[in-house]
């Protein structure tokens, strides 16, 4: 648009150069825009301003681990738990379930319903026998993506909710159009104004629903609101991953009639009422895939326990591709460093193919790999931003387009001061920092907290030289 291309080959040479400078001007222009987003996004959406910007981790690296590692109930599956349990004038008691940022805040938000919630060591209970609110806090909902979640029964009990658009990590544009297609499925009507939306539904009728794309908390939202509505619902082209179909059994057990989960077709016969019980969370596939990265960047030997090898199938296919060393037990890995890694690319997948909140470690462990390996993040176009972190840390990854990277390794890393963008990619610098040489300062950790339970502790045991400052 700024020139006419000359037909002389004298000047083919200097148009080619033009042409890249272009290029990279607009692609630096890019990041630089995506990074300020990031930041504003971080001040506007979240009240967490004080722990985002004054705590940090500081770490030196280069230190083997060794050691044990537990690994938590998973987060994902804890959100949303604690929002069917509203579905319920009964006690439902989570146990396993992970003290994170994310958590604590869909409790306050259950609570801001006027919801029971009691609090102990790794178990909640929470008793919904009366919901007293239906509009959610738009603080607290702004916060975390899985506040949407929560709509499914509260206008199933209510049949209104109120709520702000939800929040979460800065991965990509994260709609909410299937939701809402999903709700009108059901009967309700849905207004949208400001940022909010409010759904009215006096009964919620049984639906046929063709997810256009598969949705991991899209599929968990409909399944939830399908339990109390009248009728048969119908979920197609529906999410199949383990926190799915461990949450439909539990629902079966307080009396809901879910049959399908875990495959493309769920089938829900709405009941009018469920009851309670005690629900022992399955443990965080993506926790447990994290630290295997980690045993095979940084040990020693690194024994991972309780977890569930099944649950990361893809993940250790590919680690065993590059070269890593892993002997598999029920509910354990062990994993030891690798000397020499092998360039695998890989390419993310619903379940049960490569987990996107993987990716992010994986290509972190990938600059260690002699070669090239390609990293294609087909379901976020935001998911790959981060790389430049670690090319700051001395990474050489070139991004090929937003969705995919070409990195090149092996690279030595250094310790740099860098900023957490979300939180898979905030832990794969925590990784990074781990393996540099030097001191590195990660701030934003908020981010890292909204996943990780006590996580520098954890990494402290392993002989890691991690510490959390608070200033
Ligand atoms: C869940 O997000 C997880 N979060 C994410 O984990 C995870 O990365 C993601 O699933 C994919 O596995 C929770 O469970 C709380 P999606 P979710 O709806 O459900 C598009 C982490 O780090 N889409 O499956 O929000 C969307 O933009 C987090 O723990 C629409 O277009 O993801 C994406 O491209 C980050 N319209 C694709 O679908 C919609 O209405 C899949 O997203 C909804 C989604």
């Amino acid at each position: 648009m700024f020139y006419q291309k000359s037909k002389c080959p004298f000047f083919l040479p200097f148009e080619a150069a033009w042409q890249t400078i272009r290029l990279s001007f607009f692609k630096e222009l890019g990041r630089i825009l995506f990074w300020v987003d990031n930041i504003i996004f971080f001040r506007y959406n979240t009240n967490a301003c004080n722990s985002i910007f004054m705590s940090y981790f500081e770490i030196i690296g280069g230190k083997k681990l060794n050691g044990e590692i537990e690994v938590k109930g998973a987060k994902n599956a804890a959100l949303k738990a604690a929002a069917a349990a509203l579905l319920s004038r009964e006690k439902w008691i989570i146990t396993n379930f992970p003290f994170i940022e994310d958590t604590k805040r869909i409790l306050e938000l259950i609570e801001d319903l006027g919801v029971k919630v009691k609090r102990f060591d790794s178990k909640v209970e929470i008793q919904a026998d009366q919901i007293k609110k239906n509009r959610l806090d738009d603080e607290l909902a702004k916060k975390l993506r899985a506040s949407i979640i929560l709509a499914g029964p509260v206008l199933a009990r209510t049949g209104e909710v109120r709520m702000h658009h939800p929040g979460g990590c800065v991965i990509g544009k994260r709609p909410i159009d299937m939701f809402l297609d999903g709700f009108q499925k059901f009967g309700t009507k849905v207004k949208w104004e400001n940022a909010h939306f409010r759904l009215d539904a006096k009964k919620l009728k049984g639906a046929k629903i063709f997810f256009p794309k598969v949705t991991v908390t899209g599929t968990e939202t409909m399944m939830i609101t399908a339990v109390l509505a009248e009728g048969e619902t119908i979920l197609e082209n529906a999410a199949m991953e383990p926190e799915i179909s461990a949450l439909a059994e539990f629902l079966n057990k307080c009396g809901a009639k879910i049959s399908g989960a875990g495959t493309p077709t769920i089938r829900i016969r709405g009941v009018k009422k469920i009851g309670g019980g005690k629900m022992e969370l399955i443990p965080d596939r993506i926790e447990a895939g994290t630290f295997a990265i980690l045993g095979a960047l940084a040990g020693g030997k690194i024994k991972i326990t309780k977890c569930n090898p099944d649950h990361i199938r893809s993940l250790l296919a590919h680690l065993e591709k590059a070269g890593v060393k892993i002997e598999e037990k029920k509910n354990e890995l062990i994993v030891w460093g690798a000397k020499k890694l092998l360039p695998v690319s890989v390419a993310t997948h619903e379940y049960p193919g490569f987990a996107t909140d993987l990716q992010p470690p994986f290509t972190l462990l990938m600059t260690q790999a002699k070669g090239s390996s390609l990293i294609h993040d087909s379901i976020f176009e935001s998911r790959l931003m981060f790389t430049d972190a670690l090319n700051l840390m001395g990474a050489h990854i070139v991004m090929n387009d937003p969705h995919r990277v070409t990195v090149n390794g092996p690279t030595k890393l250094f310790g740099r001061k860098i900023v957490s963008p979300d939180l898979r990619a905030g832990i794969t610098l925590v990784l990074a920092g781990l393996i540099a040489e030097g001191k590195t300062k990660i701030e934003n950790i908020y981010q890292i907290d909204r996943g990780y339970e006590k996580i520098e502790e954890r990494l402290q045991k392993l002989g890691a030289q991690i510490k959390r400052i608070n200033k």
